[in-house]
């Protein structure tokens, strides 16, 4: 269905970090050649990181007046008032000043009460770091374990800056890649497991997982953790997308097995569940020695999170369950009518998620997900994100967020539709 139809992607959208072109190769200056260390001014993983092409076809997506994005994980709804009103009375009190680096030590006991609440796992505070987003929680997962070289095997399709993050960690990704069956998105562990090798020192697992909206089974949650266990096999979890199971309260967590000394750091947020992308606000839960780690880690990085937003996260876990509730109303609503689209269009595939807010569906004929994406924003003004950004395999895939006001969503799907039918 889809070829190339034509080679429109223009060059300079595509360039390296370093703003030279990928497939020219680096200019010499013949008068550094007596200055070798001053050759390679920035660190080597960013050539292997790549450019996040991505990222650049978002920003050439929003620079577009009437083009409307899906391409970002959030949606239309601003933070609630009750989220916002504790961080300006936060601000009105003068709470201006540094926080404690691994968090208020309220907001700390206070996720420790949430995870007691929603989870029924008990988690002691020392275990529990504020951090300045999940991304930020990643980061200190990952900075904390590797060393240069060491070997992290990521489950795929995996949101891109998971790997991006690895990498600069010095980490070196083995892609595993889940299937998609007419049932399902599917894992084979047995196959996972083989594919851990000793120069494994962790697993990446998302779950609920962006962008396939798959969700681990306790069962299997069981299985990874036995597994690690008895390999010396960190686990990475990043359970952002925890709360955003269609049918159930939360999804199985990594927590439900774990005790406080295994090699586990879960990841966890505030911007999904409770609509606070923009407050760079979220947690990690690591083993109770890594305490003193994560701190360091944090001492010489930001110094944590914003105090003042600190209080809307406390606000948020003890009064946000109504909200959830509500967005996952919206969510599954919205899914409903992304489905009805999909069904129709014949070229589309897609299983329906029972997590998270993303149609990750496969164009039949697409060659390459990069050039399609652009093809979309230039003729029906629709951003999504390509499939290639999650890993390798998923060229034919696009991702829509759907967490959006039901209109936007409706005029999207009929651009999609646009867009297909003339294809
Ligand atoms: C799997 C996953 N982890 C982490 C994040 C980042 O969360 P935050 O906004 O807290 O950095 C995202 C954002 O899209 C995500 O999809």
């Amino acid at each position: 269905m889809f070829t190339n139809r034509d080679d429109r992607m223009s060059n300079s959208l595509f360039t390296n970090n370093d703003g030279s072109s990928h497939s020219s190769s680096s200019t010499q200056d013949p008068q550094m050649e007596s200055f070798p260390l001053s050759r390679n001014m920035y660190r080597n993983c960013f050539k292997t990181m790549g450019a996040n092409k991505a990222a650049e076809l978002l920003r050439y997506g929003k620079s577009k007046p009437d083009c409307i994005s899906l391409a970002q994980g959030e949606g239309t709804l601003p933070t609630p008032d009750f989220i916002c009103g504790a961080t300006n009375k936060a601000l009105s009190e003068g709470k201006t000043f540094y926080s404690f680096g691994a968090g208020l030590p309220e907001l700390r006991q206070e996720i420790a009460t949430y995870y007691s609440r929603i989870y029924n796992v008990q988690i002691p505070t020392n275990r529990i770091t504020v951090t300045s987003s999940g991304t930020n929680a990643v980061h200190y997962a990952l900075l904390s374990i590797l060393e240069e070289g060491d070997e992290v095997v990521a489950v795929t399709p995996i949101w891109k800056n998971l790997i991006g993050i690895t990498e600069l960690a010095g980490g070196h990704i083995v892609e595993f890649p889940m299937m998609q069956g007419e049932r399902g998105w599917t894992l084979d562990l047995d196959q996972l497991f083989a594919s851990c090798s000793s120069s494994t020192k962790a697993l990446l697992i998302v779950t609920p997982n962006n962008p396939t909206g798959w969700t681990m089974s306790a069962q299997d949650i069981k299985r990874v953790t036995e597994f690690a266990r008895e390999r010396g096999i960190w686990i990475i979890a990043d359970e952002v997308y925890g709360r955003c199971v269609h049918n159930d309260v939360r999804a199985p967590s990594f927590l439900d097995y774990s005790g406080d000394d295994d090699r586990l750091y879960v990841i966890n947020s505030f911007s999904k569940s409770w609509a606070m992308t923009g407050w760079r606000l979220g947690w990690l839960i690591g083993p109770a020695d890594a305490e003193d780690k994560i701190r360091d880690l944090i001492l010489y990085e930001n110094m944590g999170p914003p105090t003042f937003n600190q209080y809307g996260g406390i606000e948020a876990l003890r009064h946000g369950e109504d909200f959830i509730k509500s967005q996952k109303e919206m969510w599954v609503q919205n899914l409903d009518q992304v489905m009805a689209h999909m069904d129709r269009l014949s070229g589309l595939k897609m299983v329906r998620p029972d997590s998270a807010f993303y149609a990750f569906f496969k164009v039949e004929g697409c060659k390459n997900s990069y050039d399609l994406t652009k093809q979309l924003i230039d003729e029906v003004g629709l951003s999504l994100s390509p499939g290639a950004a999650f890993g390798n395999g998923f060229q034919d895939y696009l991702r829509m967020c759907f967490a959006v006001c039901p209109d936007t969503l409706a005029e999207s799907l009929d651009r999609l539709e646009k867009f297909i039918k003339k294809a």
